[in-house]
């Protein structure tokens, strides 16, 4: 009962996500299987990714790469429906992943949610590339606050 009701949720956001599944989980055929990996190695990313600008501001590493790496997390933050595709049924998978279930029930909440990385990421890659190292600071932290709020209301 559960799946059927999340399963109409999701058709109510066809366009954008058939356009955004496609590069990682393929056309047919979407499981978590294929798709967990794929989510997991992105949150890693991200997560090394302010790891470097937070470097970056203390003083270590080199403008270009915290910019690369600022410049990945938006990539990566605007990616992230795409791994979460119609279909995805993680709840069947109980011992392999994490996600809370109501990822599902609420998916208008959960884009909300990456939305709001995606501006803040974006601030922050802006912030990167002025250099000033107070204000990357403070919008690195943002964007942290970003990824929690999502973390918060959908991760275990
Ligand atoms: C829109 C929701 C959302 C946003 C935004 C988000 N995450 Fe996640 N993240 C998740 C979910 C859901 C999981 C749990 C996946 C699972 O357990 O299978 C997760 C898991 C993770 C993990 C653990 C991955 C693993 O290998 O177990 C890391 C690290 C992580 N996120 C980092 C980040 C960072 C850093 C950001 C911000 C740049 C971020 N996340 C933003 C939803 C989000």
């Amino acid at each position: 009962m559960f799946r059927k009701h999340m399963r109409l949720r999701w058709a109510s956001l066809p366009v954008l996500l058939l356009a955004l599944a496609g590069s990682v989980a393929g056309t047919a055929g979407l499981h978590a299987e294929s798709i967990i990996p794929a989510l997991h190695a992105t949150m890693r990313t991200m997560r090394a990714s302010l790891a470097e600008i937070g470097e970056f501001i203390d003083g270590k590493g080199e403008p270009a790469a915290a910019l690369e790496a600022a410049t990945k997390v938006v990539l990566m933050a605007k990616s992230i429906p795409s791994l979460f595709p119609p279909g995805s049924e993680l709840e069947e998978l109980p011992g392999k992943s994490g996600a809370a279930p109501t990822s599902w029930d609420d998916v208008d909440r959960f884009l909300e949610a990456q939305k709001h990385l995606v501006i803040e990421s974006g601030k922050l890659r802006m912030a990167v590339k002025d250099g000033n190292r107070e204000a990357i600071a403070r919008q690195l932290a943002i964007t942290r606050g970003a990824c929690s709020a999502c973390h918060d209301q959908f991760r275990d």
